[in-house]
This record gives C-alpha cells, sequence and structure tokens, in this order.
C-alpha cells in the first residue's frame, strides 16, 4: 500500500523516501545511488549524532561521483576538496562544526574550486545552513536503538526546494 503524503507537505515537494541501512556497505551502496540524482551547485546536509554513519554515505556519494581521494572523517580541516576524475562536478566534503557562521564563511577558505560547480555535502550543519539556502537534500540518519553495537540505521531522505520538486527520491531505495 502507498504511505500516505505527509499533510503539511506542499504538492511539489517529492515525498520523504524512509529506509533502513543495516550494514557500513549499505550506507556507501546508498551513497553511490544518491551520487546519481546529484549535479553542480547541489548541497546535501547530513544529520545525525556523532557515529550515525554520515561519512561513511559520503565516501559512497564520492565512489558514486567518480571523485579522487579517499573520503574520510574532515574532521581536521573545515572542507576537503575532492576533484573529479572524469568530467563531472567535484565533492566538497564539509565539517560545518569547525565554521563558526555560515555556509557563507566558506566563500573565504578560498577552496580552489567554486560551489556552485560543485557537490557540496555538510556535516554539522545544523543551524548553519538552513538559513542560507532553502534548497538542499536533507539526509537524517538515526540509529535504529540506542545501543551501539546495533548496526541498522534509519535514514530519512528529503528534498527541499525547487531544485528537488519532481525529483523522484523512490530510486534510493529500489
Ligand atoms: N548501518 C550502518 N551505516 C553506517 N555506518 C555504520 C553502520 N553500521 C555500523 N556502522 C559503523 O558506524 C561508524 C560510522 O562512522 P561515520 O564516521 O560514518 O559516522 P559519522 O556520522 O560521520 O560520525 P561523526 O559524527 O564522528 O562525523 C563506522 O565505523 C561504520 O562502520
Ligand atoms: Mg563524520
Amino acid at each position: 500500500m502507498e504511505a500516505p503524503a505527509a499533510p503539511h507537505s506542499p504538492a511539489d515537494r517529492p515525498a520523504d523516501v524512509r529506509l533502513t541501512v543495516n550494514a557500513p556497505e549499505q550506507m556507501r551502496e546508498l551513497g553511490r545511488r544518491l551520487a546519481k540524482l546529484l549535479r553542480a551547485g547541489d548541497l546535501v546536509m547530513l544529520s545525525g549524532e556523532l557515529g550515525a554513519g554520515k561519512t561513511t554515505l559520503t565516501r559512497g556519494l564520492g565512489e558514486g561521483l567518480g571523485v579522487r581521494g579517499a573520503v574520510t572523517s574532515p574532521t581536521f580541516v573545515i572542507a576537503r576538496v575532492h576533484p573529479s576524475l572524469g568530467d563531472g562536478p567535484p565533492l566538497v566534503h564539509v565539517d560545518a562544526y569547525r565554521l563558526a557562521g555560515g555556509l557563507d564563511e566558506m566563500e573565504d577558505l578560498d577552496l580552489d574550486v567554486s560551489l556552485p560547480e560543485s557537490v557540496v555535502v555538510v556535516e554539522w550543519g545544523e543551524g548553519k545552513v538552513e538559513e542560507l539556502t532553502d534548497e538542499r537534500l536533507q539526509v537524517v540518519i538515526h540509529r535504529a536503538v540506542g545501543d551501539t553495537a546495533d548496526e541498522s540505521r534509519r535514514v530519512t531522505v528529503s528534498g527541499l526546494g525547487p531544485r528537488w520538486a519532481g525529483t523522484d527520491l523512490g530510486t534510493l531505495s529500489a
């Protein structure tokens, strides 16, 4: 049976997709699928507690985009640029925890790529990203249970703003 549409979502907003991801490799696979939906100028905001799997998802995204360099936690840098190995957009992986202000501060970092020509993935962007853009793909990852030994994660993907209107996120759960 079809899940009912969220009562307050505007008609042009794609239905949120909710997934259960049972292992790290599945999280990477989700990232690879997400990559197929992304193009230059897109912003992906990843939310979820410490160790939820944000970087693991980004690793798959990097694989899917075909970018250079291993995606690792950007903990000691604010942003890491992974250039495309082909002719696709670079991946800019941001740890917003270290950005005092918002994403506009990124313009001052002297990255050698332009954000509108990149796919930008932000971890820990809550409260810093929302005001700057209402167009983003939002991914929220929760541990299914509090138990840190449990590998299953609940993932919700939402497309916000005109960019995502009309995009079928259902391909992510295929
Ligand atoms: N289903 C799962 N999906 C993703 N990661 C999982 C899963 N099950 C177990 N893990 C493990 O959880 C850890 C997730 O770490 P990761 O660095 O991706 O999280 P994070 O959300 O980026 O954390 P941080 O908040 O520190 O940036 C990894 O060690 C990964 O192997
Ligand atoms: Mg991380």
